[in-house]
């Protein structure tokens, strides 16, 4: 039955530039099931954000599909989708808890009961609740990063496009936005998470190694781990493998 529904993302053929001249992406594949972490791992420069932004339908591929949930994304806010962009889309003269009300409202949370409740539980979830009516001007960069979160999820969408997340968080807010992560992941919402570290990658089901636009590696963290041939290998030593035999330089 499951069989039968559309993938959360799924990207066939995908070519994007931004000017035109340089492309980002030629001929990009990519299927995300349902109701996984999925990591997008890659040096800077490698696509990721823009590859959010496609996935978020606020770029238009050239060539080839990008789908989200069997549907071509809408350049416009959407139910499906929440976006937590690298840089922060906060407001910092509002305060956490009007910048959380306020993206309610654009993603159509119009009911104001149900809206206020909805604003409650998540600054909860982020354990903001205390700091809720500070502006976010005044808060400092992990919890501005909460806020984001909590902006990102707050329409319960069932896909969650998460870009750098933990950059910048200490280890004990690292973790806790994992254990946030995996219980999203856990009631079905599909997370779609680009990052630079390892310690990330080793969270998610599933990851896609990108170097250059392409994809150089995808599998769970184990199975990219195994297909280096060494037992001991590390996700870093994995991600160095196949950037190495990307640029057919495999003698190491
Ligand atoms: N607005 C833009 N206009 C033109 N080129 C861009 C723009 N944004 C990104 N690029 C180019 O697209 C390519 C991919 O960039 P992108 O920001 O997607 O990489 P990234 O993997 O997110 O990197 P980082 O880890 O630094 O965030 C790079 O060559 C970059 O220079
Ligand atoms: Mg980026």
């Amino acid at each position: 039955m499951s069989d039968e529904q559309p993938l959360a993302v799924q990207v066939q053929g995908m070519h994007f530039g931004y000017d035109g001249r340089t492309p980002v992406f030629q001929g990009l594949d990519l299927a995300v099931a349902r109701g996984v972490s999925y990591g997008l791992l890659g040096p800077n420069g490698a696509g990721k954000t823009t590859l959010l932004r496609l996935v978020a339908g606020r770029l238009k591929p050239s060539r080839g599909s990008v789908l989200v949930l069997g549907h071509t994304p809408h350049p416009s806010l959407t139910r499906d989708i929440g976006l937590m962009p690298q840089s922060s889309a906060v407001y910092p003269e509002l305060t956490a808890r009007e910048n959380v009300d306020f993206f309610a409202r654009m993603y159509g949370m119009s009911r104001r009961g149900e809206r206020r409740e909805r604003v409650e539980e998540v600054l909860r979830f982020v354990e903001l609740e205390e700091r809720q009516n500070t502006h976010v001007s005044r808060l400092s960069g992990g919890m501005r990063q909460r806020v984001s979160l909590a902006c990102a999820l707050v329409h319960r969408p069932p896909l969650l496009l998460l870009d750098e997340p933990t950059v910048g968080l200490d280890p004990e807010l690292r973790a806790s936005f994992w254990e946030h992560f995996r219980s999203m992941a856990g009631e079905g919402t599909t997370l779609l998470i680009s990052s630079h570290t390892m310690d990330d990658a080793a969270h998610c089901d599933r990851l896609a190694f990108l170097r250059s636009g392409r994809v150089v590696a995808e599998g769970s963290p184990e199975t990219l781990r195994r297909a280096t041939g060494r037992p001991d290998a590390s996700l870093e030593d994995a991600f160095l493998h196949f950037a190495r035999q990307e640029a057919g330089d495999v003698s190491r």
